[in-house]
């Protein structure tokens, strides 16, 4: 054999050898980069996360808002699965929370008053006639501290850290709140919060980030199953009445998997849609799949897995045309999901539910994972 004809065969080899390693061999990184400044000059932060098989996270120092987040569908083409704008200003201005985090205290507070300690306190009514997600300044609007984190295995990860003073929004003691966002390798985004008080304040944390598993379109047909038997069912201001029914027989009834779109026709409420909380059967505490959620288009797969007791599905009933978001897309109502992770909504009026509230000297810990697959 000439030199020249060996080459070739020794050359298909290696190219051989070398294709299953350079199909999972990318580096995870965790890289930072200017995103914008806000109208008092304050610079914002982006940081993208990417793992071994190229997911890819975008989340800024502004409400730590997810702005990006690329998964494979079954062709192994990647896309954009979140809702989002492509500069600040509109997340600034007009943003229903896309992708935000969202505190003091997730979701509503019935007229914006909850009694502790004997003492009665009062908070925005940024809902009427209610209080909705942490005020007019909440978690969503104010600029997180940042450093790049390492997860387990060296996965890329961020961590934000606020401290909320004594009596921001109406809330009592100061709040020290720490969340750390990780991609793992087995395609998952965990996000960890932490916080400690020095007063006895209501604390519930979650993100608000709306999922569209094809990246455009309505979110009609795609098959969600929740691990609920109940819903807290609500009045016309969406304050629960303090029941806790059972799903079976009402459109809530998500328990086998149906499409989103199924049984939505059915609900009364305007704008129509889902927007209620569903008491996981695992009673939270410990970590358990919650919901999982199928796109038959895409073949993407979401897996949702938390401690916390309770999810609020909200089917994007709000979104109405308005909005124009990245990529050009005018968002249309039902185009997006979201599955906040959560104490029951009102909690702090309702003794029945699993209490809020965090003591000094304790600490509130809370994970939910973000499992993509795809089928
Ligand atoms: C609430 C909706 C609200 C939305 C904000 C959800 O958590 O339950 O009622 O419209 O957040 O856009």
């Amino acid at each position: 054999m000439t030199p020249r004809s060996l080459a070739l065969p020794l050359l298909t080899a290696a190219l051989v050898l070398a294709a299953p390693f350079s199909a999972k061999a990318m580096q995870s990184s965790t890289t930072q980069s200017p995103y914008g400044k806000l109208p008092d000059g304050t610079p914002i932060e982006q940081y993208t996360l990417t793992n071994e098989s190229g997911v890819t996270l975008k989340v800024i120092t502004y409400g730590a808002i997810i702005t990006e987040l690329r998964v494979p569908d079954r062709s192994g083409a990647f896309g954009d699965i979140v809702l989002g704008f492509d500069k600040l200003e509109p997340y600034e201005t007009k943003s229903p929370y896309f992708g935000a985090a969202i505190g003091r205290v997730g979701n509503r507070i019935a007229r914006g008053r909850f009694t502790l300690d004997g003492k009665t306190y009062s908070l925005a009514i940024n809902n009427a006639p209610n209080h909705l997600h942490g005020g007019l300044r909440g978690f969503d609007k104010v600029v997180w501290k940042a450093e790049a984190a390492k997860g387990p295995n060296g996965a890329p990860g961020v961590t934000f850290r606020y401290t909320s003073a004594d009596g921001e929004e109406g809330y009592p003691g100061t709040l020290s709140v720490t969340m750390t966002y990780v991609l793992t390798n087995a395609n998952e985004l965990v996000l960890h919060y932490q916080a400690t008080t020095d007063k006895d304040t209501p604390v519930n944390l979650t993100n608000h980030s709306y999922f569209n598993l094809s990246g455009r379109g309505d979110i009609l047909g795609h098959v969600l199953r929740l691990a609920a038997s109940r819903f807290t069912p609500v009045d016309d201001t969406l304050i629960p009445t303090g029941a806790i029914a059972p799903v079976a027989g009402t459109p809530m009834d998500f328990m086998e998997g149906k499409p989103i779109g199924r049984d939505l026709g059915r609900l009364a409420n305007k704008p129509q849609g889902y927007d209620h909380n569903f008491v996981l059967d695992s009673g939270g505490g410990h970590l358990a799949l919650a919901a999982s959620v199928y796109d038959p288009a895409s073949g993407r797969a979401l897996d949702l897995l938390t401690d916390q007791p309770g999810v609020q599905f909200y089917s994007g009933n709000f979104l109405d045309g308005t909005l124009t978001g990245k990529y050009g897309v005018v968002y249309q109502q039902h185009d997006a999901f979201c599955l906040e992770t959560q104490h029951f909504p009102d909690s702090v009026n309702h003794p029945n539910f699993p209490s809020t509230i965090l003591h000094p000297g304790q600490v509130y810990r809370s994970t939910t994972i973000y499992r993509f697959s795809v089928r």
